[in-house]
Parts: C-alpha cells; sequence; structure tokens
C-alpha cells in the first residue's frame, strides 16, 4: 500500500469511545493522521479536545473503538502556571526530551545537550538556553515544550491550546514554526477555540462530546457544523474583506472579537 491508502499514516483513530470513571465524555471519534498535516482540534470547553490527547498518548485508556498510534508523540501541554517556580533553564527542560532514550543510570552528556541545543535553535530560542524557563513569555516557554518535543523525535506534535494568550507576534512565530515543522514531515495536531486560524491549517477535527466532522476546512466548517460544535448559535460578524468564513465566530468569542471588529471597521 502506498502513503495515500494508509500504510504511512502517524496515527488512527476509530470509533473510539473515551472519558472517565464517570462515563464517556468523547464518542464516535474516527480519523488519520498522515505525515505532514497540521490538524486543528475545535471545541468548547469541555468538549473533549484534552481528553482525545491523552488517548493518544496513553495515558488514558480508550472505552471503546481502537487508537493506533506509530512512533512518537510528543506533547505540549495546556500552559501549566503553577509549574514555572522550578530553578530550571531552556535547556534542562528541552533536555527532558532525551531522557527516554537513555539508560536511567546515565544522565544526559555532551551529546544530548547538543541535541537540546540545536532543538532550541531550531524553535528559534538558542540564545535564551540558559535563561529560567520560569522568566520566559508564554509563547518563548510553548516553543521551549516543543523543543522539548523535537528532541524526543516525535512525529506527531499535540499541542494543547498553545495559542492561548499570546501576542500577535509570538502566535505568528508560534504559526511558522508549526508551518515549517509540517513542511519536514511532522504532524501536528493543535487544540484550539479559534476556527479562524484553523482555516489556514490542513484538517480540522471539530468535538463536542463527540466528533462533529473532520476534513479540510473550507469545506468542513460551514455555519451548521459551528453550531453543532459550539452548541449554540454562531455569530457571523458583516463582511470584512476577508472572506465569508472568517467571519463566522463561536458564542463566547462573541463579545472581545465584535469588540475588536468594531474597532478595527469601525461598525
Ligand atoms: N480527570 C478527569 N476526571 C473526570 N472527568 C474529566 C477529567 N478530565 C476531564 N473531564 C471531563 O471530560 C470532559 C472533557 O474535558 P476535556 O478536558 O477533554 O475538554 P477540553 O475540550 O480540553 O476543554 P478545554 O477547552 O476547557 O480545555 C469535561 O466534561 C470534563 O469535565
Ligand atoms: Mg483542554
Amino acid at each position: 500500500m502506498s502513503d495515500r491508502t494508509g500504510s504511512g499514516y502517524l496515527a488512527e483513530v476509530s470509533g473510539l469511545r473515551a472519558g472517565y470513571d464517570g462515563g464517556a465524555v468523547l464518542e464516535g471519534v474516527s480519523f488519520r493522521v498522515e505525515p505532514g498535516v497540521r490538524i486543528g482540534v475545535l471545541g468548547p470547553n469541555g468538549g473533549g479536545k484534552s481528553t482525545l490527547f491523552r488517548v493518544l498518548l496513553g495515558e488514558l485508556a480508550p472505552l471503546g473503538g481502537s487508537v493506533d498510534v506509530r512512533g512518537r508523540c510528543g506533547f505540549v501541554p495546556q500552559t501549566e502556571r503553577s509549574r514555572l517556580d522550578y530553578p530550571v533553564s531552556a535547556l534542562d527542560v528541552a533536555l527532558m526530551g532525551t531522557l527516554s532514550r537513555i539508560p536511567w543510570w546515565r544522565r544526559p552528556g555532551r551529546f544530548e545537550r547538543q541535541r537540546a541545543l540545536e532543538a532550541l535553535e531550531t524553535v528559534g530560542l538558542g540564545k535564551l538556553a540558559g535563561r529560567q524557563f520560569g522568566e520566559l513569555s508564554g509563547g518563548q516557554r510553548q516553543r521551549v515544550l516543543i523543543a522539548r518535543a523535537l528532541v524526543q523525535d516525535a512525529r506527531l506534535l499535540l499541542l494543547d491550546e498553545p495559542f492561548n494568550g499570546l501576542d500577535q507576534p509570538s502566535s505568528r512565530l508560534l504559526g511558522s514554526l508549526l508551518d515549517r515543522l509540517a513542511a519536514e514531515g511532522r504532524s501536528v495536531m493543535v487544540a484550539t477555540h479559534d476556527a479562524g486560524q484553523v482555516r489556514g491549517w490542513d484538517l480540522v477535527l471539530c468535538l463536542n462530546g463527540r466528533q462533529v466532522a473532520f476534513g479540510e476546512p473550507e469545506s468542513t466548517l460551514s455555519r451548521r457544523v459551528l453550531e453543532a460544535t459550539y452548541g449554540g448559535e454562531v455569530m457571523v460578524l458583516p463582511g470584512n474583506g476577508s472572506g465569508r468564513d472568517s467571519a463566522i465566530l463561536a458564542p463566547y468569542h462573541h463579545d472581545e472579537v465584535a469588540e475588536e471588529h468594531r474597532r478595527e471597521h469601525g461598525r
């Protein structure tokens, strides 16, 4: 079989049911991840995005269906502010990515440090390798965590809302880093609330306790799908010149984004 017919996929999920002691919180999830794609995982709070990632990482056993992940999966968690006080450098954090590859009795040596430094260079943070992780900005910390995943040689990267709290320049940097990783043949799955951003990527997976849709953003993100994903009315802003779809917003973004839209467009 060729890659197109499936032999080269990085992950395949079929009929997945996942949840906790209280029962399933996610059902009917089926999709495949080929190499070199950027997949937006869209859904409301509690929609099941992080739960899906935990299943892909093997932390949470499926309640039903099948999950086949090939190769290493790297994870960039939802920002954990409480854990930022540890006195570790950016390099230390990137080095953690080597720990699974060396025997337990060995400490990371020169080879591992070199790999970690290279990964920090790749994410544009070579110069800040010695900086305390807790002193870095949110966007820089996200990139350090991506460096850690690269050191693990992850082919599939799962990023849980990495754009939250980033300003526009940091978002752009992170976006172009994800583009580059995909161009190298890695795949990224990015949990996000931002339907507009997902439109620039290859695929979108919409979750709201179940899989609402999976496919190319252009043909998938209809108003109907967005309403089913967010469980309510979405809002359509008057045309802003950037295309029909980019003006559809999920409910809880109404206030902040409508305000921004008014500022920019004067209506
Ligand atoms: N450890 C847990 N034990 C029990 N229920 C949980 C646990 N973690 C999450 N849940 C529940 O599972 C559902 C899905 O949560 P999940 O964290 O996957 O959503 P999410 O899409 O990542 O949301 P957010 O956008 O807020 O991060 C929610 O109803 C949540 O309360
Ligand atoms: Mg989450």
